[in-house]
């Protein structure tokens, strides 16, 4: 069997991650020695994806944890330790995912505090035991999602042999610790001979679809097509899509899902076609602190990403531009549910699982 892609690699202290903007023409791995490279990888993109974003975010600090003598107090450690998750967290503001890792080492840096029994060292071994720990987290959630994916899409498409699935930006190996949600999902269909082709968007313009989704789906030998997006509602039509799966950045309590601009179009286009749209992504990605949609804040991008390619000017110069990295899919849209690593829930259904 084919290795899956692994773009972090972390080992004994050491953390290395793909530098995803120079796929698809070169694998170059680059070295992650503090949170500022951390936090710099991410705002550039050399690392993105919601779950990605917060794993190297927290093996950055792992890494700085491990180097760090010893601090004088537990108290001076956790302060040390927020410090830095707050700064992280300042990266990117759309993903929940890395606001939520730092909420949960918080908590735990408080409880290391109020055990009296536990020494400085003890405590600084448990964090990082913690924040390594998210890796291969990571790739269990996103195998149990896979399945129950596969498995629900399978299910409500009983009467087919074989499934067409439309997918929007990259949400595999590369923006995640390895496999994927969405994608995993559909890995999970093509293992189980259930995948007729995947039709994945260019998703502009910062183009994950066909530098990373179509790079991930070519290695990985899964039948695929790409389509600009402009074609989406054309490609639903001729081939009669079965389902579209999508990632997400942050899901709110009631099921309203941020994700990747145009993913909103393409669950109105889902409507309007009579396909299922599904968003796969694991409990990590839903905020239950913000209510509705409304409250998710959109990250804007830099103009040049869809006034150039590469350094080639594509628009005319002096035309004002809107480039929002993400848009909110309301939850009456999401028809086929959310798939976690704890099954598929209706949007609605989320909070008792948390
Ligand atoms: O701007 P990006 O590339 O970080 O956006 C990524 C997405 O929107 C993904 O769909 C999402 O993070 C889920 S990745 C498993």
């Amino acid at each position: 069997m084919m290795a899956t892609l692994q773009a972090i690699k972390y080992n004994d202290g050491q953390l290395e991650i793909l530098d995803q903007l120079l796929l698809p023409e070169s694998c170059t791995f680059i070295p992650i020695c503090k949170v500022e490279d951390a936090w710099a990888a991410i705002r550039e993109m050399k690392v993105r994806g919601a779950p990605a974003i917060a794993i190297v975010g927290c093996l950055s600090l792992a890494v700085e944890l491990r180097k760090l003598a010893v601090p004088e107090s537990k108290e001076e450690l956790c302060r040390m330790v927020k410090e830095k998750l707050d700064y992280l967290v300042t990266s990117r503001p759309t993903a929940v995912n890395m606001q939520l890792a730092a909420e949960s080492c918080v908590q735990l840096c408080a409880r290391l505090s109020d055990n009296t029994l536990l020494s400085v060292a003890e405590a600084k071994g448990d964090i990082v035991k913690h924040l390594e720990a998210r890796l291969a987290n990571d790739v269990a959630d996103n195998r149990a999602i896979g399945e129950h994916g596969a498995c629900d899409i399978t299910k409500k498409n009983a009467t087919k042999d074989k499934l067409r699935i439309m997918t929007h930006c990259n949400t595999g190996s590369l923006a995640t610790a390895g496999y994927g949600t969405a994608l995993g999902v559909i890995r999970s269909l093509h293992a189980a001979s259930k995948l007729d082709q995947v039709y994945c968007t260019e998703t502009r313009p910062y183009n994950q679809g066909s530098r990373l989704t179509a790079f991930e789906l070519v290695y990985e030998k899964i039948p695929a097509t790409l389509v600009c997006d402009s074609m989406a509602a054309a490609a639903m039509r001729e081939f009669k899509m079965d389902a579209v799966v999508v990632g997400a950045d942050r899901v709110a309590a009631n099921g309203d899902t941020a994700n990747k601009i145009g993913t909103y179009q393409l669950a109105v286009l889902a409507k309007s076609h009579d396909v299922l749209f599904y968003v796969a992504a694991p409990f990590s990605s839903i905020d239950f602190q913000i209510p509705n949609g409304h409250s998710i804040p959109i990250e804007e991008r830099p103009h040049s990403e869809m006034t150039h390619t590469g350094s080639t000017r594509t628009a005319a110069a002096g035309i004002n531009c809107w480039n929002p990295g993400f848009d909110v899919t309301p939850a009456e849209l999401i028809t086929g549910g959310i798939i976690t690593e704890k099954g598929v829930f209706k949007p609605d259904q989320l909070a008792p699982h948390q």
